[in-house]
């Protein structure tokens, strides 16, 4: 499944909508009922609209329903030369939106790597600090 799920991600980095940087990105999330739902980075002349692929696929999941406990594994791919983890403003959004121990994919095609966000992203803010006011 692992496979499968990469090979999604590098389908969906081939929509990807990126003419100021020309860096694709894509990702495919797993869910539990099987479902594979992908995203790509969509880019804007503002660049701050800009959309990374892996928010594009998480929010697209929760846009169908499904919400943490339903992804069963992530993958993220790029074009890039060297291997890339996702950016900050992505593992705060994973940390909230997907199971903490879910595996997450990374590939360049060259290089890969598996991790999960806990690992990416130590001492993560999210609702329980908000839960505690
Ligand atoms: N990008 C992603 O899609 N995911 C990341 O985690 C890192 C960055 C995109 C955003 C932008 O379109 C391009 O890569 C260059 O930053």
């Amino acid at each position: 499944m692992k496979e499968k799920l990469l090979e999604k991600a590098f389908e969906a980095m081939g929509n990807a909508y990126a003419p100021y940087s020309n860096y694709h990105v894509g990702s495919a999330f797993l869910l539990n009922d099987g479902t594979i739902v992908i995203g790509a980075n969509i880019e804007n002349a503002s660049f701050g609209a800009t959309n990374c692929a892996e928010r594009s696929a998480v929010y697209a999941a929760y846009s169908q329903g499904y919400r943490q406990n339903d992804i069963q594994a992530v993958a993220i791919v790029t074009d890039g030369k060297i291997l890339a983890g996702p950016c900050g403003i992505c593992r705060q959004v994973l940390s909230e939106l997907i199971p903490g121990d879910c595996p997450i994919y990374l590939s360049n095609k060259k290089e890969s790597k598996d991790t999960t966000i806990n690992e990416l992203m130590p001492f993560q803010f999210g609702k329980k600090d908000l839960d505690e006011l």
